[in-house]
């Protein structure tokens, strides 16, 4: 019979424990469950509700069940359903009735909310840890091809030439943020449930502050009913990951489109790339492309939690058992993408003259060119219009905007000089965008320096020059 056992005569039945029950997938909640237990126990022999004798007993047994979890030599049982009630009554097996006391003002509900807030706070960290990983390795790849050029695209179409490392400190930018919102979000997780009881408080004198002191919470939630209806610190935290798992999806599809025979920009360690079981040539960028795969399981997460709790009337409702799965699977996917993609970064190879050479399309410097008719006076929407009726003339006569000669380019741009001529030069293109965010070595130079001293390490370009 389970541990509620009092006012039922009949024990579930076989499918309810199969449908219930959350022993197979809560287990991981152990180390938090018994953490929580500690304080609690510590929490009623100090404010008298249960004699110091029996805490002391519950401590030493709690961490005998520690041991056994540890080791993989507990027995779990479904029929005691979820990790709760499985440690509970084997802490009862080994030091009896004191262990009966444990559970005194608390609930399975304000349990279970302590037990993810405290699983949560840890995980929010390794995941903010993984993230720094992951802009490491950008960073490494960014700052061993500091002068490579390529073309940045908008619509995927070729724009403008960038600093190759231009474009991977666009990811470290978008992950700084996500662990910005990491952060944020941490403060919320770390607000203490217990004491909430099943919903509306204890009539004994627990000690919430106490309790949350202990456990290193940074409040106690103001709240009871909230504290066990809500798991909105959840849902945020799934948001967070989701647009975590967004980013990493782009950065993988630009990796897989990169890697190419088209493109052709990048090599990707053996590794970390997969053959075919039918077509011996090929070489697949398959770790980008799970990268991006596993973006639909994050989302569905988030997605899943929010739909089971819309509906939920105040207070706890077993439909709450439900946000685990989920989440656990988005944290674990998340956590395994980021190093996967860290380790496969350290692999990537650009292949610098073939970035460059799709990058001395003279027409990527349209702008360049109209730019320069604004440094004349000419209102940027007249230079635009002639430069844009230069680019037509060429493509009319089959020429390449930089086999024009001066007489050629001034039919469209009356004012052109023959410094004009000279426009057509990816490096000097890219050095030219010398501002605030702009793609000039200068710039991205001073961003990679600001990252190193961020992450300890030194720039790989200060190593070569002190060994000359
Ligand atoms: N396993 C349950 C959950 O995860 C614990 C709380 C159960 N509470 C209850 N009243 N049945 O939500």
């Amino acid at each position: 019979m389970p541990l509620w056992d009092g006012r039922f005569s009949q024990s579930p039945a076989e499918q309810v424990l199969k449908l219930s029950e959350s022993i197979s997938y809560d287990r991981r909640l152990y180390p938090y469950d018994i953490k929580g237990s500690l304080a609690h126990a510590k929490m009623l022999a100090r404010q008298g509700i249960i004699p110091k004798e029996d805490a002391r007993k519950i401590a030493s047994g709690l961490k005998q069940v520690k041991k056994e979890l540890d080791s993989g030599k507990f027995v779990f049982k479904t029929e005691l359903e979820d990790i709760h009630m499985n440690i509970e009554a084997r802490l009862t097996e080994l030091i009896g009735p004191a262990g009966a006391r444990l559970h005194t003002g608390r609930s399975r509900n304000d349990q279970i909310a302590t037990d993810e807030r405290l699983y949560l706070r840890q995980q929010d960290d390794e995941v903010c840890e993984a993230i720094r990983g992951l802009q490491y390795a950008l960073w490494k790849l960014a700052a061993d091809n500091e002068k490579v050029i390529l073309p940045g695209f908008t619509h995927l179409q070729h724009a403008q030439p960038v600093l190759f490392a231009h474009h991977l400190l666009a990811y470290m930018e978008m992950l700084s943020r996500d662990m910005e919102r990491l952060a944020d979000c941490r403060h919320r997780i770390n607000r203490l449930p217990l004491g909430a009881g099943a919903l509306a408080g204890s009539t004994l004198p627990l000690d919430r502050e106490f309790v949350a002191k202990e456990l290193g919470f940074e409040a106690v939630l103001q709240n009871s009913m909230d504290a066990v209806a809500d798991r909105d610190v959840s849902i945020e935290f799934l948001s967070a990951l989701a647009i975590v798992a967004m980013h990493l999806s782009r950065l993988a599809e630009d990796i897989a489109i990169w890697f190419s025979q088209e493109f052709s920009f990048v090599e990707i360690g053996d590794a970390f790339t997969t053959g075919s079981s039918l077509m011996p040539q090929k070489k697949n960028p398959d770790i980008a492309e799970l990268t991006r795969g596993k973006t639909g399981r994050v989302y569905g997460a988030l997605l899943g939690l929010m739909t089971t709790l819309k509906g939920l009337p105040l207070t706890y409702n077993r439909d709450l058992q439900e946000d685990k799965e989920g989440l656990f699977d988005a944290i674990d996917t998340i956590k395994l993408v980021l190093s996967t993609v860290s380790a496969m970064l350290a692999t990537v190879k650009p292949k610098a003259e073939r970035m460059l050479e799709a990058a001395s399309d003279p027409a990527l410097m349209a702008t360049d060119l109209a730019e320069a008719l604004v440094r004349q006076g000419v209102p940027f929407r007249e230079a635009h219009h002639q430069v844009g009726c230069f680019v037509g003339a060429c493509a009319k006569k089959g020429i390449t905007l930089a086999q024009a000669d001066l007489a050629f380019m001034q039919k469209s741009i009356p004012t052109a000089t023959p410094g004009f001529l000279k426009i057509f030069n990816p490096i000097h293109s890219v050095a030219a965008r010398d501002i605030i965010g702009g793609t000039a070595p200068s710039q991205v130079h001073a961003q990679l320096c600001k990252w190193a001293k961020q992450f300890g390490a030194t720039m790989p370009s200060a190593t070569k020059k002190s060994k000359k």
